[in-house]
């Protein structure tokens, strides 16, 4: 199997494994029913044994139960060896809300630690930036918690490039995470242009297009009903139509250049730079072991070129979320002096 290189995430020191693992599906109902917990802890120590050692979760997953599988695969020496991230500030209760006050940041960060059962979080970030609460505002108890050596780095996820850039000035941003792959390149206007020029780490989630770039429209026929993927824009069937053409493409090139479309997929990915981190999420360890396999994958200019050209903007219909999360997509806060605590 590819040795998985280590490589800096933001400028403050953090060092990761090329490639981490996305752990939502593992426990969380979007992606259908939790899988056996004996399963997933086998996975996850797979993973860091394979050199994937860079773990993401939030306790929205579950919601929290993903944090408290983490914490048992964690266990027995395993902590040490692993690059921990989760995320607070996205809540489901009936309807999705987001939060950034100080209060609830904090809150979160002590049940976080209590659920992974470690004493530092290694990279906590802001799921969703709340509209309601300047970032800076958020970003001041985010400090407090990093000199209280609660946690170690400081992230973001879903943020516009001037909430980013304002809450580095308040305290450094080790990485972004945000939805980045051959069908989700809006980031590239200008969120990934800021991240660059303030050497902030960009972490890419859902690269494999939530499965759509793995398998095609063929995705459908594995969903279970509760599967979140079957309420999702791209996913409806009228888009599906359109969005097959995409896929076949890449699968064209993928046969061409022998891989598969995942590791294509990801590939286009870690050709990006070195300051592109992207966080597959699998449950099984035979695909786990197939996006390791990316690393591997060479691309050539023409070959990044070509895929340029095919996942353009008119290659996808539909929006990256549905109406039922509408400020979650690299969403703006408002001004400082709005704030009345
Ligand atoms: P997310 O970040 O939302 O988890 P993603 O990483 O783009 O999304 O894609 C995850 C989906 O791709 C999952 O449905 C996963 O299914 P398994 O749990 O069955 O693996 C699927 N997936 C991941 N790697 C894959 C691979 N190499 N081949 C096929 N499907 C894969």
């Amino acid at each position: 199997m590819a040795i998985v290189p280590r490589v800096k995430l933001g400028s403050q020191g953090l060092e990761v494994s090329a490639q981490g693992l996305g752990c939502m599906s593992m426990s969380a109902a979007f992606y259908g029913t939790p899988k056996p917990e004996p399963d997933m802890i086998n996975l996850i120590h797979h993973a860091i044994n394979a050199g994937v050692t860079f773990l993401d979760t939030s306790d929205f997953y579950g919601p929290k139960t993903n944090e408290i599988l983490l914490g048992k695969a964690l266990k027995g020496g395993m902590r040490e060896k692993v690059e921990l991230a989760t995320k607070f500030g996205a809540v489901y209760d009936g309807a999705f809300e987001v939060r950034g006050d100080p209060a609830y940041v904090r809150a979160c960060c002590e049940a976080s630690l209590q659920r992974l059962d470690v004493d530092c979080i290694d990279l906590y970030y802001q799921h969703r930036v709340d509209i309601r609460v300047p970032i800076e505002i958020t970003m001041g108890e985010l400090k407090k918690l990093v000199e209280e050596r609660k946690i170690k780095y400081v992230g973001l996820s879903e943020a516009s490039a001037s909430t980013i850039r304002r809450a580095h000035a308040v305290h450094p941003i080790t990485a972004i995470q945000l939805e980045w792959s051959l069908w989700s390149r809006d980031v590239e206007k200008d969120i990934i242009p800021t991240c660059r020029e303030l050497g902030i780490g960009i972490v890419a989630y859902s690269p494999l297009g939530r499965g759509f770039l793995s398998s095609g429209s063929k995705i459908m026929e594995k969903l279970e009903d509760d599967d979140y993927r079957k309420k999702m824009p791209r996913f409806q069937l009228e888009n599906l139509e359109h969005n097959k053409i995409l896929y076949q493409r890449i699968n064209e090139l993928s046969t061409k250049k022998g891989c598969t479309t995942s590791q294509l997929a990801l590939a286009w990915l870690h050709h990006q730079g070195n300051d592109v981190v992207p966080i597959p999420g699998t449950t099984r360890i035979e695909n786990l072991e197939q996006n390791i396999g990316a690393l591997s994958v060479k691309l050539t200019q023409e070959d990044m070129a070509e895929l340029e050209s095919i996942a353009s903007a008119e290659a996808v219909k539909g929006a990256r979320y549905g109406a039922e999360v509408p400020t979650y997509m690299n969403s703006e806060t408002p001004a400082l002096s709005s704030w009345q605590a």
